[in-house]
């Protein structure tokens, strides 16, 4: 079997390609003619090119193919790249030949559809170019993660989705019919985590997690793809600097390898670029409150988790994001210890990003206490003896460690400039939303 050789659009809009033969395949993406001359705009996963076809530079009947071939038939053309500056990306293909591989039907979505008709078509919208541009950029993100901490000497380590147990509050968990009684997906990587670090010390994983979030915001799905990390040996300021490092190293391999997805979101590089460069600041929440009130006059009481309408405000103050560390103990998930210098907070922290995107990590040290973790549990209404296992791990050779969640579709959110959390991920789920 030959292979052929298929252009990428790429190449063409690069200029590398300028007066040559070229062969390519993609879809329709858009058309129009005026009597001998059929001006098709095609797409494929690379971009889109200007493609013009004229009555008698090809065999009649692709012509009148042409013609007749509705938005997203898939094709495969043959021309001449010209330059043209009126096309758009400044390069045209004049066809020579034209094959149509599937005539498609009238396609259901046109210009200025609402977002529930495009969420309704989700499976077609996919083909979007907004789309596109955002899972390239997606693919990105998840191969950067991977890689930071594998370069980092850490082991990719799975836990169970179906858990027994919650972990951040019996509230958001999903239940599952589990043959003849029941079980949650999982909130959380993290307590089957604290199982591994025993033997592999420095661990990581990425995976979807589910949370029955009541509230419908731009920032909240039901499930979400979390990356995950725990250290043995670690305390709080040893994970709060890796996750720093991590959002950077992310941020630059956007930057490098995304610019045309950047662009055509239209998310301004220039402000990303010195982002990548920056240390972040690092305050605690008792600093926060001080700005709030001192900058913003705004009281928020002492033991309330930050809102939205609070890290917005804090945030018009920072041009990175910002740890928060320090947040009232009480509030806090039950494996959170208390800050031996601040017995009344928690040695945890959140990462908030810029521009109203919220908190995109949460992490702590981990509770050594048995007692005290029994204590939170009993407070919150769990059953002490589903967490023996997890008490176990404080009982042969404990040590020190700490971690953090990293929210994927939060931080690709941020870095895309989106409206809606719901466009980070290809099908998203909601509270109102589980179709298609
Ligand atoms: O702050 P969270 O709840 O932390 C944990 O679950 C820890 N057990 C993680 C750990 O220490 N290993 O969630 C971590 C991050 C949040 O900062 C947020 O970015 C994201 O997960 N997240 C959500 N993203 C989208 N939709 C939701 N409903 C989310 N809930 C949390
Ligand atoms: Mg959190």
């Amino acid at each position: 079997m030959t292979v052929e050789v298929i252009t990428r659009i790429t190449d063409i809009l690069d200029g590398k390609k300028t007066g040559e033969k070229v062969k390519l395949r993609g879809w329709i993406y858009r058309t129009r003619s005026s009597g001998n001359i059929v001006f098709i705009v095609l797409r494929n996963s690379d971009g889109i090119i200007q493609a013009t076809i004229k009555k008698g530079n090809l065999p009649e009947n692709e012509f009148e193919d042409a013609e007749k071939a509705l938005i997203e038939s898939s094709i495969e053309i043959e021309g001449i790249v010209k330059e043209d500056k009126r096309a758009p990306g400044g390069h045209e293909i004049q066809v020579t030949n034209f094959r149509v591989i599937h005539f498609a039907e009238v396609f259901p979505i046109t210009k200025d559809q609402s977002p529930e008709f495009l969420l309704d078509n989700r499976h077609l919208w996919l083909r979007s170019q907004k789309l596109t541009s955002v899972f390239k950029i997606r693919s990105t993100v998840v191969g950067a993660i991977h890689k930071f901490f594998r370069e980092q000497g850490f082991y990719e380590f799975d836990a169970p989705i179906l858990q027994p147990n919650q972990c951040e509050g019996g509230s958001t968990l999903f239940e599952v019919k589990y043959y003849d009684t029941k079980t949650y997906l999982s909130q959380s990587w993290q307590l089957y985590a604290e199982a591994a670090i025993f033997s592999l010390e420095k661990i990581y994983n990425m995976g979807p997690t589910f949370r029955a979030e009541r509230s419908k915001t731009s920032r909240h799905l039901s499930e979400f793809w979390m990356a995950e990390m725990e250290v043995a040996w670690a305390h709080l300021d040893d994970v709060i600097q890796i996750a720093k490092d991590e959002v950077r190293f992310i941020l630059h391999e956007v930057l490098d390898k995304n610019k045309r997805e950047l662009d055509f979101l239209k998310r301004d590089r220039e402000k990303l670029q010195p982002i990548a460069e920056t240390e972040f600041p690092t305050i605690t929440y008792r600093e926060a409150l001080k700005i709030l009130k001192e900058k913003e006059n705004m009281d928020v009481p002492w033991g309330k988790d930050l809102r939205t309408i609070e890290e917005n405000k804090l945030m018009k103050h920072f041009e990175t994001p910002v740890v928060v560390t320090n947040y009232p103990l009480e509030a806090m998930a039950f494996y959170k210890p208390p800050d031996p210098k601040d017995p009344e907070t928690a040695l945890c922290f959140d990462m908030i990003a810029p521009d109203g995107y919220g908190e995109i990590i949460g992490g702590s040290e981990r509770s050594l206490d048995i007692e005290y973790m029994k204590r939170r549990l009993r407070e919150m209404g769990e059953k002490i003896e589903n967490y023996e296992w997890y008490f176990d791990l404080r009982k042969y050779g404990s040590v020190p460690h700490a971690g953090y969640g990293l929210g994927v579709e939060r931080l690709i959110a941020w870095i895309c400039g989106l409206d809606n959390i719901k466009d980070a991920i290809p099908f998203p789920r909601t509270m109102t939303r589980y179709k298609p």
